[in-house]
């Protein structure tokens, strides 16, 4: 039976490919303080602004490309059972070929009604005021905002917690839950950490290694590393 790899990624593995990350910019997003484009405050305040700022980065969606690292990810399904758990809202990892994807923060090809979290639609344009949703309601992101639930969080812990090794990628480790997953690993489960601007990580009881390193340079040790190690 083929090992579970369980790759964690974050804003990090996207960089490459030209998708800014959330906290590399002195807390600004895009030129936007985050809680005004990414809370429900935020919507409730000026829903035109929180949509054009998602029609933006969709509409990036279809100027970038997956990257190395997104590659390699992919590639590893040919010897492991690879799972990702990303925080990030854009379909990189499905366009480079990995076929088991959770999206922990939601995805920006997809969008939801204001009424309620069910009933995702697949959506590829622009969200504009006024475009509803087939219940009636008002369109908005599938986008998970800060204060709001994680629904897929239940499912990623299961699948951490079944992990035999952890790849962390590109995440600044402080946005919660995501960053707790970590946690749900057993003791004995090797964790890899690529970020070149690593996070400290308290209390990890662990084995761990970090690589100092851009996500596509780093997934290109590891996947050396992963052939020759016993786990
Ligand atoms: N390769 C790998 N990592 C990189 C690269 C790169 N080329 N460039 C930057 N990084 C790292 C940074 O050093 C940082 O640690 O990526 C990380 C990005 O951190 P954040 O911007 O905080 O992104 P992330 O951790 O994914 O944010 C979590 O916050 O705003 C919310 O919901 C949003 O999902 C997002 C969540």
């Amino acid at each position: 039976m083929k090992k579970k790899l369980v790759i964690l990624s974050g804003a990090g593995i996207s960089a490459e490919s030209g998708i800014k990350t959330f906290r590399d910019a002195g807390g600004l997003w895009e030129g936007h303080n985050v809680m005004d484009v990414a809370s429900p405050e935020g919507w409730n305040k000026n829903m035109a602004l929180v949509l054009d700022f998602y029609n933006k980065r969709r509409q990036q969606l279809f100027e970038v490309e997956p990257n190395k690292a997104h590659t390699i990810t992919a590639e590893l399904e040919t010897d492991f059972d690879v799972t990702i758990v990303t925080q990030n809202v854009d379909d990189l990892h499905e366009r480079a070929g990995s076929t088991k994807v959770v999206h922990l923060h939601g995805e920006l090809l997809k969008a939801r009604s204001v009424l309620n979290d069910h009933g995702v639609i697949e959506w590829r344009r622009d969200i504009n005021p006024g475009d509803l949703h087939p219940d009636g309601y008002q369109l908005r992101p599938h986008i998970v905002w800060f204060g709001e639930a994680v629904p897929a969080i239940e499912d990623a812990i299961g699948i951490v917690e079944e992990a035999d090794c952890l790849i962390i990628i590109g995440t600044s480790m402080q946005v919660y839950p995501a960053a707790g997953l970590i946690d749900f690993a057993k003791s004995t489960t090797p964790i890899y950490y690529i970020d070149p601007n690593p996070a400290s990580i308290p209390n990890l009881r662990n084995p761990l290694e970090v690589f100092q390193l851009s996500a596509s340079a780093g997934m290109e040790i590891i996947k050396a590393k992963l052939k020759e190690i016993e786990f």
